[in-house]
């Protein structure tokens, strides 16, 4: 095995992985973590990995369309060999052209400029509120909101059954058949609440909540009362 590979965050399901190298491995063998929902929102200790990556859409509050790894010698090793091999990579996938860009402060591509203006203000954001260590005690404390409600109100559940695998950042909380969801979700869109939908190809009775770093506690109270009035005067 070369490549050890999986997300730190399942943003579809609300799952979260431990980023651990796995122990008894071939020395050789990379650990990457795909970061993208996780990174900005939740602890990690990057010496476990080889390449810690991700695109700062959600806790660094920006939009997609470029991507940030943390890289381990060793990865930047197996890039540079990889790349003097017999095999036809794509410029815009190949790593060596971002490393080498990147070690001069550029992108292959052209990156919008708005969504890196974006990404610098929340990372002064985060930093001037206390840095991982204050993002990662912020989203426990939202997400927790979402679970101990999914817990205490009498037809919903956390998805996720273990605790210690639940997401901060993406709460997805299960809805027994006599509640109609897309109802559920129809009254808030009505009423601007929006985007709590579930991850479609799940195809399950639920919602999907967001508690990433930005996210404020006030804000995560305040849609779970809207909720709770919506399960209990508009579901006809
Ligand atoms: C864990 C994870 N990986 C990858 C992606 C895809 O990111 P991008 O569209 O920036 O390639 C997403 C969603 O944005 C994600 O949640």
């Amino acid at each position: 095995m070369d490549v050890y590979a999986w997300p730190q965050n399942e943003t579809s399901t609300g799952v979260i992985m431990d980023v651990t190298r796995p122990a008894g491995t071939d020395p050789d063998a990379l650990t990457v973590i795909d970061a993208t929902s996780a990174a900005g929102g939740m602890h990690v200790d990057i010496s476990q990995t080889d390449v810690y990556y991700f695109s700062p859409q959600k806790n660094f509050g920006s939009d997609g369309g470029v991507w940030f790894a943390a890289v381990s010698p060793a990865a930047l090793e197996r890039i540079a060999e990889i790349s003097t091999m017999d095999r036809w990579i794509p410029d815009v996938l190949s790593l060596s052209t971002a490393v080498e860009n990147s070690r001069k402060n550029q992108t292959y591509n052209t990156p919008a400029l708005a969504g890196l203006v974006m990404l610098d203000e929340q990372v002064r954001w985060l930093n001037d509120n206390g840095g991982m260590a204050w993002a990662s005690a912020h989203t426990a404390t939202t997400s927790s909101l979402v679970y101990d409600w999914a817990e205490r109100t009498a037809v919903a559940t956390p998805f996720v059954a273990d605790p210690e695998h639940r997401s901060p950042v993406v709460c997805t909380v299960d809805f027994d058949d006599s509640v109609d969801t897309a109802h559920v979700l129809s009254v808030l869109r009505a009423n601007g609440v929006v985007d709590v939908d579930p991850y479609r190809k799940l195809g399950r009775n639920q919602l999907r909540i967001a508690t990433f770093a930005s996210v404020p506690e006030a804000d995560v109270e305040s849609l779970l009362a809207c909720i709770d009035w919506t399960l209990e005067n508009a579901l006809s």
